[in-house]
């Protein structure tokens, strides 16, 4: 049985005092014997902090970038060696908002993905479809293309140490919720790639669905058989909130 996992992305938002509250809040909500795994995602000059809170909760702390390169004259980067070193354990990779905002291509987010095994982070390898490419119905050559890109490179055993998330750009931010019944299609299109590659790999990787997830309709998508959890935008940033979609998480079966 893949364990469920609910990870909170807080994109760039936030001050140093306002998160340190949500962790302490969150701390509180979400309990440390659900089967499930918990993630926050917070803007790199808060990682210390966040690290420092959670160290003793059940709650693990990843970065929502990572650089390709390992070391060396990249200014304004920062290294998944760092990012290991002050106690991180994931990383968000190929985040839409990175493809679409700062160019990140198929070939750049394979290489950090491999940067980031090699270093003993654990990816969260975002991906998705406009609704361009949803209207004309190239949904699943465009997710075939962004999972082919890592297969390729990286191998199939790549996806036994990381987490999938499929998380439709027209669903990002705008209320609009894939259906569970859209998001399970997807998710077992995802799965259905990888286990052309090797069946007991595919049967494992855990894929997490990210687009408008809110406590009301997490249930719901947590209930299809191909969605292991969600990858939380918006709701991420309301404690209250975040606990009960990790709740709705933790009771699924
Ligand atoms: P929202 O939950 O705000 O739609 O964001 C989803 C997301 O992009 C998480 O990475």
């Amino acid at each position: 049985m893949r364990r469920p996992m609910v990870a909170g992305n807080w994109k760039m938002h936030g001050s140093r005092a306002a998160n340190s509250a949500l962790l302490t809040d969150l701390e509180l909500r979400v309990k440390a014997d659900w089967p499930i795994d918990v993630a926050v995602f917070a803007p790199f000059v808060y990682l210390p902090d966040a690290v420092r809170m959670l160290t003793d909760s059940s709650i693990a702390v990843g970065a929502q970038n990572v650089c390709a390169e390992t070391s060396g004259a990249f200014t304004g980067e920062v290294a998944a060696a760092m990012l290991k070193d002050i106690g991180c354990s994931h990383v968000l990779i190929g985040h839409s908002e990175r493809r679409a905002w700062y160019h990140e291509d198929d070939a750049l987010i394979a290489r950090k993905i491999i940067v980031a095994l090699a270093t003993g982070l654990t990816p969260i390898l975002c991906v998705g479809e406009t609704l361009q490419e949803r209207e004309a119905e190239k949904t699943e050559a465009v997710i075939a293309r962004q999972i082919d890109a890592v297969l390729k490179t990286n191998g199939a055993p790549a996806f036994s140490r990381l987490i999938v998330a499929y998380e439709p750009v027209w669903a990002i931010g705008t209320g609009r919720t894939a259906t569970p019944d859209q998001a399970q299609a997807v998710h077992q299109f995802i799965r259905g790639r990888i286990s052309g590659q090797d069946a007991n790999i595919g049967g494992q990787v855990r894929l997490l669905y990210g687009g408008s997830v809110k406590a009301g309709n997490a249930a719901d998508l947590f209930s299809m058989p191909d969605v292991d959890g969600g990858l939380v935008g918006g709701a991420s940033l309301n404690a209250e909130e975040f606990a009960d979609i990790c709740a709705a998480a933790a009771a699924r079966h």
